[in-house]
């Protein structure tokens, strides 16, 4: 009980948003990173493309990249996977950003604790900072292979996804699902073992109608807003149609926040016999689902075929990134790995397009450089081999 307690004041700061302009990274240092011993790269501002051959570690530096934002990464790994195969100690990541408003240097890792365990550290200009305080420094969106079921797989991860696009808002909004899920299966543990009293499950259920309630209209706002954005492009994305489901979400489209609050509060008590013999918790914002649909065929996105599914996910992916330039004044850090093999002549142009007008800098990845011809000029060439990379001349 003590630890839960200490950790709910250790949750209470939450990062500010600096409106920094600083989108680009122009230095980028691994080391002990998957099958980096180490790399580093100097770059300019522009557009990188990474080509390789498969294996090479075209997608273990665009992993690295993703841990200059809170969370477990774009391959959601466990920080011990990723440090090097027989490398002692500790991986890290250093890089830096420059833009319009002057450079900062981030730096993220793992090390290991007294206890021989695993912790995630960040530094931001050389001052030790919690990893959640990187969301206010940098803004950073991705787009991996993994996601390409997104569509297709249960609701967890498109519930994680949206948490993201939440995230790149709301710096504070992870820390209020973690806070949310953690009272949840305390409260589902306490009512298994039959063991808890009124006063505790009480305490719990307020926190989690208080971050569920937050959490749930945090979504509801953060699909609104991209919703306009999806509507607004042009050009030769599918425009995708976005509902949230989920009782609080849908409550609190017809009620005031404190009467869905109140609600929820007295179904949780309510249920608590329910719950028990479920083992779980029956309803609420851990059961969320983001439902896409593809507006000009009006069909939901799991009926659409691979690539237009691909697509839906690309539009998304940059409806989010103008929402999010626009919020910071500086486009996010895009990662797209391997998204451009999918695509056809004319929509592998539609997306550089749209990338150049964004105006960040993108990664983006793929085994066939060709393909990536019409950005010669415009990007900047890393060559990827066997755990080494360069700018190609
Ligand atoms: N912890 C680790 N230590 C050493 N090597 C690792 C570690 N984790 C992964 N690797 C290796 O890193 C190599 C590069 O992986 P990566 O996923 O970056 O390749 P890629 O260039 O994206 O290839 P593909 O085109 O197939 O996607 C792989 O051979 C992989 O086995
Ligand atoms: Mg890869």
């Amino acid at each position: 009980m003590l630890v839960a307690r200490e950790q709910a004041i250790a949750e209470t700061e939450a990062p500010p948003i600096a409106a920094a302009a600083r989108s680009a990274l122009h230095r980028l240092r691994l080391s002990d990173f998957r099958c980096y011993r180490t790399l580093a790269l100097d770059l300019s501002g522009r557009t990188v493309v990474l080509t390789g051959p498969n294996g090479a570690g075209k997608t273990n530096i665009l992993e690295a990249l993703s841990y200059l934002s809170p969370g477990r990464g774009l391959r959601r790994a466990r920080l011990r996977d990723v440090l090097r195969a027989g490398a002692p100690g500790a991986w890290s990541v250093a890089a830096r950003l420059a833009g319009p408003d002057g450079a900062v240097d981030l730096g993220t890792g793992m090390t290991v604790t007294e206890q021989g365990g695993d912790r995630r550290t960040a530094r931001i200009d050389g001052q030790t900072a919690a990893p959640a305080a990187l969301a206010g420094t940098l803004g950073l969106q991705w787009l991996t292979p993994q996601m390409d079921r997104l569509f297709i797989d249960g609701p967890s991860s498109r519930r994680r996804f949206l948490d993201r696009l939440v995230l790149a808002f709301d710096p504070d909004h992870g820390r209020r699902v973690g806070a949310y899920e953690r009272a949840m299966r305390e409260r589902a543990r306490l009512l298994r073992d039959g063991n808890g009293d009124d006063a505790w499950l009480s305490a719990l259920e307020a926190r989690m109608t208080a971050d569920g309630i937050a959490v749930a209209a945090a979504r509801r706002e953060a699909v609104a807003r991209l919703q306009r954005y999806l509507t607004e492009a042009r050009g030769d994305f599918p425009r995708a149609e976005l509902t949230v489901a989920g009782t609080l979400e849908a409550d609190l489209a017809e009620a005031p926040a404190v009467e869905v609050e109140g609600r929820f509060a007295d179904c949780l008590r309510a249920n608590r016999r329910r719950d028990g013999e479920a083992g779980g918790t029956a309803e609420g914002p851990h059961r969320t689902d983001l439902l896409v649909r593809h507006a000009g065929k009006d069909l939901p996105a799991e009926q659409c075929s691979t690539g237009e599914q691909k697509a839906l996910l690309i539009a998304l992916t940059l409806a989010n990134a103008r929402a999010e330039a626009e919020r910071r004044g500086a486009p996010p850090l895009l990662l797209l790995d391997e998204v451009v093999a999918h695509l056809d002549a004319r929509r592998r142009a539609a997306l550089f397009e749209e990338v150049q007008a964004l105006g960040g800098q993108a990664w983006l990845s793929g085994t066939d450089r060709a393909v990536f011809e019409p950005l010669a000029g415009s990007a900047q060439f890393i060559a990827v081999r066997d755990g080494q990379a360069g700018l190609e001349e």
